[in-house]
């Protein structure tokens, strides 16, 4: 018996790995955060599968139901929204099931920041202008920032930024950042990324309207020079006269063939 860590994606029912996919049809049963992993995906489970959703659960719920599972000698899918790496409250789950003795594995999953600049029609790291993203928040009730990762730490580094769990208090981020990346740098808001109902709203980090956040609170705010920029270096990797291992240049080649 295994659980299943799968990474659901962020919204798009296909937006899930194949392998992540298969697991949940081949586990007789489902834990998935309902927040936010698509109700599409549980058309996956196999018939008579055992499908709960933890959005209301506590921490020791979930621990009995795979428990449960376990005794039963059953698999169970673990579902999360978007990639497991961040904001998924995989660990202490995994730590839990570490104490019990309970096998598990993680499946990684499409993280939202690459949905929403995948929306944008983006690439983060733009030659000359960020090579870095950073993939942050600012505190919250469940969760209090450490000091030292405070948003305008990350901003004097001039990376884009990705900032998650943050679109209700738009003031705040703007009034940080303004200062490092100046007024007329590059946001863009995306709301609910990959989903049906998708919205995109671009500004700069004066004119970004701070009460967009009052309703929907899936959003990624994404900062930086990168978002907007048509200036940017070409990369060397493709110059034509750049001597590399897959296209050896001149007479003289660095790794000849
Ligand atoms: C609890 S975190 C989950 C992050 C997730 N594990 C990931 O890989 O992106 C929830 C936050 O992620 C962001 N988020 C998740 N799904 C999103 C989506 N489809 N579009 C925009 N932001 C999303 C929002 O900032 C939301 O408040």
């Amino acid at each position: 018996m295994t659980v299943h860590f799968i990474g659901a994606g962020p919204g798009a029912a296909d937006l899930i790995t194949l392998r992540g996919r298969d697991l949940i049809a081949a586990c007789p049963v489902c834990l998935y955060a309902g927040s936010l992993v698509p109700q599409a995906l549980l058309a996956h489970c196999p018939p008579g599968a055992r499908i709960v959703n933890t959005a209301s659960m506590d921490l020791d719920a979930i621990i009995a139901e795979i428990a449960a599972a376990h005794a039963a000698g059953q698999d169970v899918a673990r579902l999360h929204s978007g990639d497991l790496s961040v904001w998924s409250a995989m660990g202490e789950q995994l730590r839990r099931l570490r104490a019990l003795d309970i096998p598990y594995d993680v499946t990684p999953g499409v993280p939202s920041f690459a949905a929403a600049a995948a929306a944008l029609g983006a690439e983060l790291t733009l030659p000359g202008l960020a090579q870095s993203v950073v993939l942050t928040r600012t505190s919250g009730r469940a969760s209090a920032m450490p000091e030292s990762e405070a948003l305008a730490n990350f901003a004097a580094t001039g990376a884009t930024l990705a900032i998650h769990l943050s679109v209700h208090v738009l003031d705040r981020v703007q009034a940080e950042l303004i200062p490092h990346y100046g007024s007329d740098c590059p946001v863009a808001v995306v709301f609910r990324a990959s989903w049906p109902d998708q919205r995109i709203i671009r500004a700069t980090l004066a004119t970004l309207d701070p009460g967009i956040g009052a309703g929907e609170r899936t959003a990624l705010i994404l900062v930086g020079r990168a978002l907007a920029a048509e200036g940017f270096d070409e990369s060397r990797l493709y110059a034509g006269d750049y001597d590399r291992r897959f296209r050896p240049v001149g007479t003289d080649p660095r790794f000849p063939e």
